[in-house]
């Protein structure tokens, strides 16, 4: 029997971690599955995403630059991903019809509640950045009742247009919008959403954003300490997490949409880091 072919799709690819963590997950858990990377060229998401799915393609992953655009082509979306306003999975739904979902919000939720424990329920978080990373995962963090999230963004209007793009989610919980020079630290935990260290920059952050509680979070991730959980580090943080683990359960919660199986995670993860 063939495999079902599933693949992730970006520009470039060549760096994903997509492929060997869905031939993990399958040979987990014995599911007939064939995964693979595809570049799409820039100028035609719309093609490569077209003839995956006439070849037979089962379901596909979006990332870097194609999701905002993954969100706009297709003819259903989740509730989820319509909120998210970006896509990193597709499928055909039992009428045939191009679905997209978005599981970076479950992904780092999984992570922060599931694998460290951490508390999200009344918790004070302050969310740094107001680009497509944050707006994909502010619904699933709001879903786990925070007593107040802060947005802060270099571009103080971005922030302030996801707090009332997001109000109808917040129910108790407060919702703010600030630059970084952020009011009333410490918080209890820190999720920088920002791509400032692509270019080797850090948000300029009061160290008082920080305290000994602190769990800090970077959504990127990288073999080295991350540049900003560096800094965060030395202005005393004890706990510190990239992100690996939601790369990894982001990548579960799309095997689950697909496969209808779930796959064990921390083995995944052990086995990523080690590589
Ligand atoms: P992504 O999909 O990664 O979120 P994006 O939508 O381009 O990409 O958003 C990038 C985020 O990182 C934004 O919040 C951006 O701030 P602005 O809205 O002010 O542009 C933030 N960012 C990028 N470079 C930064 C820097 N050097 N310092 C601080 N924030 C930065």
């Amino acid at each position: 029997m063939n495999n079902d072919l599933y693949a992730v799709v970006g520009n470039p690819i060549s760096h994903s971690k997509s492929p060997r963590i869905h031939s993990l997950f399958a040979s987990q858990t014995g599911e007939a599955v064939e995964y693979t990377a595809i570049q799409a060229p820039l100028d035609d998401f719309p093609g490569t995403v077209r003839q995956f799915f006439e070849r037979g393609g089962k379901g596909l992953n979006v990332t870097v630059p194609f999701k905002e655009e993954a969100w706009k082509l297709v003819g259903r979306r989740t509730e989820r991903a319509e909120k998210a306003g970006a896509a990193n999975t597709l499928y055909l739904d039992s009428d045939g019809v191009l679905t997209a979902d978005n599981t970076d919000g479950c992904g780092i939720v999984q992570d922060l509640v599931r694998n460290r424990g951490v508390r999200l329920d009344g918790a004070r978080i302050l969310v740094l950045g107001a680009g497509g990373a944050v707006r994909g995962v502010l619904g699933p963090i709001l879903a786990e009742r925070p007593a107040a999230l802060t947005i802060a963004n270099r571009t103080v209007t971005r922030a302030q247009g996801l707090v009332e793009l997001f109000t109808p989610e917040a129910g108790t919980a407060r919702l703010s919008a600030c630059g970084f020079d952020v009011p009333r630290g410490p918080f209890d935990l820190i999720i920088n959403g920002t791509s400032a260290s692509l270019q080797g920059d850090l948000p300029p952050l009061s160290p008082e954003v920080i305290g000994e509680q602190t769990v800090v979070y970077d959504m990127m991730y990288s073999l080295q300490t991350t540049t900003f959980n560096q800094w965060a580090l030395d202005q005393g943080a004890q706990t510190v997490y990239d992100g690996l683990g939601m790369l990894v359960e982001q990548a579960a919660e799309s095997f689950r949409i697909w496969r209808g199986v779930t796959p064990e995670t921390a083995s995944v993860i052990e086995e990523l880091r080690n590589d």
